[in-house]
């Protein structure tokens, strides 16, 4: 993937976008998430793919995965008013349909463009299946932990944006602010376990849910990242006290910094 290439896809991307945002404030907040996710979790590439040292090639075809994907976010948001894949569509694929209808990678030589298609197609799966080569997989990896990066930055900014002023938020919220959690799903991210989406009940579940998510990232340089950007301080945080809570914050914690030593042994 050369520069200049990367630089006519961010040039597609802010126009396609453009024509998503109207006068509505409820539409408008949504596409500037999404708008404002795919360019950050661009960022998080940048920085993994200079961590573990992709050439240039490769690290433009990875930014342009980064880019666009979460391009469906926005026509599904369009169609369906919601980012809920189960209530609607799932994104992924429809990503993929708005870059096959635009056609916007006829550039990218065919082997490229295969991995950039695979690994949208792939980045929401709950774990990445193993029926891919290397290299595609590479990628796949690489922009699911890109993804989950910032998806921290973003669960914990909107949260204090609701706190902080509940009546000018205007996101959909999924699930009720209630006090405590579901113990099953403390217990499946403790275990390492997949944890059932239906017994999610409010927004400590779903912390508790992205929390576990640093047992599924694939590259120690995205746990360096989540350390040094604080965001498991930050989720944790938001959760209620108590002595399960401890628990798991001390595995967690203990899991990244073991991690990250292990790498730096081999790389030593
Ligand atoms: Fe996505």
């Amino acid at each position: 993937m050369r520069q200049n290439q990367l630089a006519e896809f961010q040039n597609w991307f802010d126009r396609y976008v453009k024509g998503f945002y109207g006068d509505d404030i409820f539409v408008n907040a949504h596409i500037k998430l999404k708008e404002k996710h795919s360019l950050e979790v661009k960022n998080q590439m940048r920085y993994l793919v200079n961590e573990i040292g992709l050439d240039i090639s490769d690290s433009a075809l990875a930014e342009v995965i980064a880019m666009f994907h979460d391009i469906g976010r926005f026509e599904q948001f369009r169609q369906y008013q919601t980012y809920n894949d189960v209530r609607s569509v799932n994104h992924a694929g429809l990503g993929l349909k708005v870059l096959r209808k635009y056609d916007v990678l006829n550039s990218v030589d065919p082997t490229e463009r295969h991995i950039i298609e695979q690994a949208i197609g792939r980045h929401n799966q709950k774990s990445l299946t193993t029926d891919i080569d290397e290299r595609t997989s590479l990628f796949a990896r690489l922009i699911r932990d890109a993804d989950k990066l910032d998806i921290f930055r973003v669960v914990i900014t909107e949260h204090m944006n609701y706190k902080r002023d509940p009546e000018n938020f205007h996101l959909e919220i999924e699930f009720p602010d209630t006090p405590g959690f579901t113990p099953e799903i403390l217990d499946a991210v403790l275990n390492g376990k997949v944890i059932d989406y239906n017994l999610l009940k409010n927004w400590n579940d779903m912390r508790l849910l992205q929390i576990g998510w640093v047992y599924d990232m694939n590259f120690a340089a995205a746990l360096k990242r989540v350390r040094q950007q604080k965001y498991l301080e930050q989720m944790f945080d938001f959760m209620p006290d108590g002595d399960q809570i401890q628990h798991i914050r001390r595995q967690v914690f203990d899991y990244i910094e073991n991690r990250i030593r292990h790498s730096e042994n081999k790389a030593g």
